[in-house]
């Protein structure tokens, strides 16, 4: 009988730790975001978040255990994700659980990062199966049709940047900080009549696969065509450089904004649900960090309702990266006798469940 397992998330930028009941209820749930470790780079930087995790880790741990009220001899496995991500971060959770499971002689499991997201809104709500799965992060952006829990095929994804990082992109582009969806979202709120035409990459097109390095060039493009900024620096890379819009062109960047996440929107929402019309279901559920969005879910709810498509999104702390939905996953495995050994490795690319 399963009491408990501990769940434990690193494989980006955030240090997670749950512990679930063998019902499924979560007991804990903490997570440490690095965001502001990361900021002043406008972006993810791999070397740091390591070592952020490494230095996170047990405290994190410590607290999900207090929080839940059980102790480590109450643990009847552990959970961890092994890909896909950041090698190095993942290695300093799989490294932890590995020991912590050795030392307690209890079973451990490697769990698919996207397994866990396209589970997550199951902490919420009740799902029904199959259904179109849409996992939109900083790292993905993917459709799969999901036949039962943990049971997917990948149906589209993108073909060059994920959602999260062509917003992560345009902000910086804008200068307007990081995380870019946050921001983005923020400064675009209440501008209806944005007053551009953007390109929607890839949206006649047959398939279910996004591409929206396009969109983000073509965001370029105006920015360049309107001289916003008078020292705008083109590389995209590096230590953000503050920079001030050329007077009087201030206004333009909430506009600028707002058009990049309707465009976005547009696509993801019109992609996802051509998905659930084309397999002839009835449920689309999304979650990753891009599913906080409120452009999106509304854009998706909008239309789903007139589709007559029930439309589910987890609450946005299930949406982002979190070791609760590692914790759902790892029950499914454990009750399946899914263990790992202790040669369990970290895995960078791992799109298909
Ligand atoms: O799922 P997540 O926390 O980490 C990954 O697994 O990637 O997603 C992070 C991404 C970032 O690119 C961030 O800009 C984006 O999610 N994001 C948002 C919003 N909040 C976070 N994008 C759009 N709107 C938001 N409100
Ligand atoms: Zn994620």
């Amino acid at each position: 009988m399963i009491k408990a397992l501990l769940a434990i998330e690193t494989s980006c930028d955030e240090t997670a730790a749950a512990v679930v009941d063998g019902g499924g209820r979560i007991l804990s749930d903490v997570v440490a975001s690095q965001v502001a470790d990361h900021a002043v780079f406008g972006g993810v930087v791999p070397e740091i978040a390591s070592r952020r995790h490494v230095e996170l880790i047990q405290p994190v741990v410590d607290e999900a255990l207090q929080a839940s009220g059980l102790k480590l001899h109450d643990l009847s496995g552990i959970a961890v994700t092994q890909g896909p991500g950041l090698v190095g971060a993942l290695l300093v959770g799989i490294s932890y659980a590995k020991a912590l499971a050795y030392g307690l002689k209890i079973p451990l499991c490697g769990i698919n990062h996207l397994d866990g997201h396209l589970g997550a809104a199951a902490i919420e709500h009740e799902l029904t199966y199959p259904h179109i799965g849409m996992v939109v992060s900083g790292g993905h952006t993917s459709l799969y049709r999901v036949n039962a829990p943990g049971k997917m095929g990948l149906i589209g994804q993108t073909m060059d940047d994920a959602a999260g990082e062509a917003f992560d992109k345009v902000a910086k582009l804008l200068n307007l900080g990081y995380p870019g969806g946050v921001v983005i979202e923020k400064i675009s709120q209440g501008i209806t009549e944005h007053g551009f035409e953007l390109p929607r990459p890839m949206l006649k097109e047959d398939n279910y696969d996004f591409s929206f390095s396009g969109l983000k060039t073509a965001i370029l493009n105006l920015v360049v065509r309107l001289k916003i900024f008078p020292d705008l620096d083109l590389s995209f890379s590096g230590m953000p450089r503050k920079r001030e819009p050329a007077p009087g062109m201030e206004a333009y960047i909430p506009r600028i904004a707002a058009a990049f996440q309707e465009a976005a929107c547009d696509v993801l929402a019109t992609k996802a649900l051509k998905a659930v019309q084309d397999h002839q279901l009835d449920l689309l559920v999304i979650s990753g960090g891009v599913a906080c969005n409120t452009a999106l879910r509304e854009t998706i709810r909008e239309r789903a309702d007139r589709m007559g498509v029930r439309f589910v999104a987890p609450s946005k702390k299930y949406c982002t990266d979190n070791a609760a939905m590692i914790g759902l996953a790892g029950l499914r495995h454990f009750k399946e006798g899914r263990y790992a050994g202790l040669d369990l490795n970290a895995v960078s690319r791992w799109d298909s469940v």
